[in-house]
């Protein structure tokens, strides 16, 4: 064992029923470097850290903390070791303050009474030590996104955490936001031998792993087919290791040819998030909403599939007018909807795929409902179809969503959205959490769908997948529709300016 690696995990062995998680993997992190996992969907990335967090138990295997053997039974043995994890879905508390979430949560040792004023002060130093600029007094409800993730990172550090496992943090993040996040965890890695952060972050976004890590490691299936220092590889080639075969980085697609408008907007407002916007999708095209989150875009998809009322203006489909109608009536018209909260909207977790494959209107119709009786072997016909369409693993209709991984849950949805052969299709972050072989297929799904003659709709953070995707491109700012770029007439590092300025209101160069 090589004396430089604070961590090394030996022969690690997970199963869930019938499911071997992680085969026999083999791991070893030095220490203050950031070390990237990357991986397909539902390969054990996210299992490998959670044992080494405590959350699960390893059925076989060895790991080492400081080149000692070490039982990590709970996160409790694991923050103990000076062990830190920031997951995917913060575990905060909105109407709370910094202090309170960062205090409350931590272990208080034998004392029972907590010094606020010394914690606060504690709390303080760490944030300006390490540029996160967080106020401690602030409420999380207060916060965006990218602050409550640097709450989360504080959190770890504020209970001695020295080696720091992120899984997918950049996946809510601005591009801007992102910078700033990897410009705190250089800081917190050089901090010197004995300060220095060791930091573990798995993610899918080949270019962070280019432009942050040190050393990467691949896994696939279960296993670990590679690991090298990142200066020694490129995206193409760990998106090889990642698939087991070349990958298309870019869209590539035909020109649109558009032809009548199938939605129109005409003024819609709601509230004070969406002020009067206008625009047509025609059949055909994928017009695309760029935009920083938080700006309109989720009220626009949300009232255009019925989920939230419009305050003013209207919508209309083929003509008819729709601002009135329930997501039901929608729905039967033709609009299918890719939510961008898959949990709260996409999918019931406990129900097993099969039923995830007839949620909203299709249980009753033809052939899954029949003279008004469901058919359940039709269902599971239907689940198994789209499964082996939408390469969803594992292939098992019988299992229950929870049991997927976050990229596998997305390629059900948009495999049961796809089905109804919709005239309309709004979808917002498409590829969020999905794997880069996972986003050739939707992205190539997608510009199928639209020359099959549908309208398209896409809303995405991810200002490089609006721009390759969108065959024209809207963007939000305030509610409000601010500019329209033609993609395919400029130049996309043109485009990538143009578009950020609109994005935050013409206020950056
Ligand atoms: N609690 C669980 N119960 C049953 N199966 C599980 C459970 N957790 C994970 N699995 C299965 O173990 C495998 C690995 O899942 P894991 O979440 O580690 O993948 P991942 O690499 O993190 O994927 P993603 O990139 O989609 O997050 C998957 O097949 C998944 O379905
Ligand atoms: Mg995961």
């Amino acid at each position: 064992m090589s004396a430089n690696n604070i961590i090394e995990m030996r022969g690690i062995t997970k199963r869930f029923g019938v499911v071997t998680a992680n085969k026999g993997i083999n791991l070893n992190i030095p220490a203050n470097t950031i070390h990237a996992i990357v991986g397909e969907n539902g390969a054990g990335k996210s299992t490998i850290m959670k044992i080494l967090y405590g959350f699960y138990t390893a059925d076989e295997g060895e790991i080492f903390v400081d080149g000692q053997p070490r039982q990590i039974r709970n996160p409790h043995d694991a923050i103990a070791l000076g062990l830190g994890m920031v997951h995917q879905h913060f575990m905060l508390v909105p109407p709370m303050t910094v202090l309170e979430n960062i205090v409350l949560g931590a272990e208080p040792g034998n004392s029972v009474k907590i010094d606020f004023k010394q914690a606060e002060a504690q709390i303080t130093k760490l944030s300006r030590d390490f540029g996160f600029d967080i106020d401690p007094q602030k409420r999380i409800e207060q916060l965006s996104v990218g602050q409550q993730q640097r709450v989360e990172v504080l959190k770890a550090l504020y209970r001695g955490a020295r080696i720091l496992i992120l899984d997918e943090p950049t996946a809510v993040l601005t591009p801007q936001e992102v910078e700033e996040f990897f410009k705190i965890l250089r800081a917190l890695r050089d901090q010197g031998r004995e300060q220095g952060k060791t930091i573990i972050i798995i993610t899918h976004k080949l270019n962070e792993v280019l432009a942050l890590s040190d050393n990467v490691t691949v896994m696939r299936d279960g296993q670990v087919v590679g690991e090298t220092p990142t200066a020694k590889t490129t995206a193409p080639d760990l998106a090889r290791m990642m698939v087991g075969r070349d990958v298309l980085l870019r869209v590539e697609k035909p020109e649109a040819k558009p032809k009548a408008a199938v939605l129109s907007v005409k003024n819609l407002s709601a509230g004070s998030k969406l002020n009067g916007v206008s625009f047509d999708v025609r059949a055909g095209e994928i017009v695309g909403v760029a935009g920083v989150e938080g700006n309109g875009q989720t009220e626009l998809i949300e009232v255009l599939s019925g989920l939230h009322r419009a305050s003013d203006g209207s919508f209309e489909l083929e003509g008819l007018n729709a601002t009135r109608f329930s997501a039901r009536q929608l729905k039967e018209l033709g609009i299918a909807h890719i939510p961008e909260d898959r949990h709260r909207r996409g999918l019931l977790l406990e129900f097993n795929l099969a039923d995830n494959t007839i949620l909203g209107t299709q249980y009753r119709k033809p052939p899954v409902t029949t003279a008004g009786l469901l058919d359940e072997k039709a269902v599971v016909e239907k689940a198994n179809r789209l499964i082996r369409d939408f390469d969803v693993r594992p292939p098992n209709a019988a299992l229950p969503a929870r049991a997927l991984s976050g990229g596998n849950q997305q390629k059900l949805i948009i495999g049961r959205e796809f089905d109804i052969r919709p005239k309309l299709l709004l979808v917002s972050q498409p590829t969020r959490g999905v794997d880069i072989g996972a986003i050739e297929f939707i992205h190539r799904k997608l510009v199928e769908l639209r020359d099959s003659g549908a309208a398209i709709l896409l809303v995405s953070a991810e200002l490089e997948e609006v721009m390759s995707l969108s065959d024209r491109l809207l963007v939000m700012y305030q509610g409000r529709i601010v500019g329209e770029v033609d993609p395919n007439k400029v130049a996309q590092e043109e485009i990538g300016q143009k578009v950020g300025m609109l994005m935050t209101g013409g206020k950056k160069n």
